[in-house]
């Protein structure tokens, strides 16, 4: 569809916090040849950046784009065959991006953790994109790569060995270290507080199935809340707590199940926990922890505590120190059992910050992926996700660039 592009990929927002390391991550590990562009707001400020990032970006185009005028985002969508966009918050700034790039045949890779954004671009574009030919992919970062294409990987294992469908399927962070940025709060507060003024968008990102593409058509399994508080796990042999993005990567990954006809199973009963392990201070760390997400959670919808923790959190542009991205990490494990009884363990694991550093990974190979994997990508267009746009091409990617994605058969 667009061989004629000028560029192979576009950043847009590459004068912000992740915008930054995402273009590092690129100039550093582009192939040779790979044609790229930097996109925003700014030219001086984006000439600034691109001196920072070596000989191999020092030609690389410079795009003057601002996401509140459609001809200039248009201009965009037009000049790339893959536009990867960390603008946020994506609610505010991101739908004309998704509208241009549906309609120009542009695939699109964003870092969204807004449900009510996605299901917006769901319901105007996915028909665009899907008739020109465009992937629209969102969630590309931490949120939710591990988690879409960690039950894939599961899925495919299962199928490999002709062990049913999925069923109960939990997955465990079991380690993480990393920071927040001014951009993700901002994210964060803006959905808070739609939520809080319209019980319809409460209702949206309260459905387990809020990105299903035929809502009507998905199984009833009854109630499918989100741990809130630590209990044990008899299932598991661990103490399980609340995970701060379930209500984010749940949807994700129900919808990639839809997507493909609910090829993971019609009893696929997915959750989100954090893990506590099995040992002896496994209740009271999971209580701290659980009373921490709901002192924060409460905290920032909290106008006048906002507006006191506004000044101790980062701002636009800022984030977690250069020491914090290196020496973060994170360790997952997503446990599933099979309608014939088999049980898999997925392991993802990465070194570095996972909404910084490994997102910048993720995000840069996803843009990769896209632009360079034609021939390896599924036959399918639309508003995607990770799973189904890019699939085992991008867990390939991400395995080379030091990721782990591994899958075993598990006998108890
Ligand atoms: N899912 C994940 O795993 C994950 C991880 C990290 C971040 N994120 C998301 O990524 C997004 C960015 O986070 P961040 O910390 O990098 O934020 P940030 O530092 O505030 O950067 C925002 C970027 O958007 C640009 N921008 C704002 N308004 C614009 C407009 N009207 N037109 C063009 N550009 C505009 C800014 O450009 P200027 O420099 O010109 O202001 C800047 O480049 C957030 O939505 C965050 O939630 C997701």
């Amino acid at each position: 569809m667009s061989a004629d592009r000028e560029l192979d990929v576009v950043l847009f927002g590459a004068t912000g916090f992740v915008g930054r390391l995402v273009a590092g991550y690129l100039a550093d590990h582009a192939p040779a040849g790979a044609r790229i562009g930097l996109a925003g707001r700014s030219e001086q400020r984006l000439a600034q950046i691109r001196a920072r990032l070596g000989a191999a970006a020092s030609a690389w185009p410079l795009l003057v784009a601002d996401a509140a005028d459609p001809d200039s985002v248009t201009s965009l969508a037009r000049a790339a065959r893959v536009v990867a966009t960390t603008v946020g918050p994506y609610r505010r700034q991101g739908i004309a991006l998704v509208a241009a790039c549906a309609s120009a045949g542009t695939h699109y890779a964003d870092l969204s953790g807004e449900v009510l954004f996605m299901r917006d671009s769901i319901d105007r574009y996915h028909d665009v994109a899907a008739g020109t030919g465009a992937r629209i992919v969102h969630c590309c970062g931490f949120d939710s790569i591990p988690s879409d294409l960690g039950v894939l990987m599961l899925h495919h294992a299962a199928r490999g060995d002709d062990a049913g469908d999925l069923e109960d399927t939990t997955l465990v962070v079991t380690a993480l270290k990393g920071g927040v940025s001014g951009g993700t709060l901002a994210s964060g507060m803006g959905q808070w507080d739609e939520v809080a003024a319209s019980p319809q968008s409460r209702r949206v990102v309260e459905d387990p199935y809020a990105l299903s593409p035929d809502r009507a058509a998905e199984p009833d399994l009854g109630a499918e809340p989100e741990l809130d508080w630590v209990r044990y796990d008899g299932d598991l042999r661990i103490g399980a707590g609340p995970c701060l993005m379930a209500g984010l990567n749940t949807r994700v990954v129900r919808r990639s199940n839809a997507l493909q006809g609910w090829a993971y199973g019609r009893r696929f009963r997915y959750r989100e926990v954090t893990g506590f392990g099995t040992g002896p201070a496994a209740p009271v760390l999971g209580a701290a922890v659980s009373t921490a997400l709901k002192a924060g959670a409460a905290g920032l919808a909290f106008r006048p505590a906002r507006a006191l923790l506004g000044r101790l959190l980062p701002g636009p542009g800022e984030g977690p120190s250069e020491k914090t991205r290196r020496t973060g990490f994170f360790r997952i494990q997503i446990h599933t059992r099979t309608s014939s009884g088999a049980r898999y363990l997925g392991k993802i694991e990465a070194r570095g910050d996972p909404g910084y550093a490994a997102t910048a990974v993720m995000l840069g190979e996803s843009a990769l992926c896209l632009a360079l994997d034609h021939d390896r990508l599924p036959g399918v267009a639309g508003v995607l996700t990770p799973a189904t746009a890019m699939g085992a091409a991008l867990a390939d990617r991400l395995r080379s660039a030091g990721h782990t994605l591994a899958t075993r058969r598990i006998v108890r």
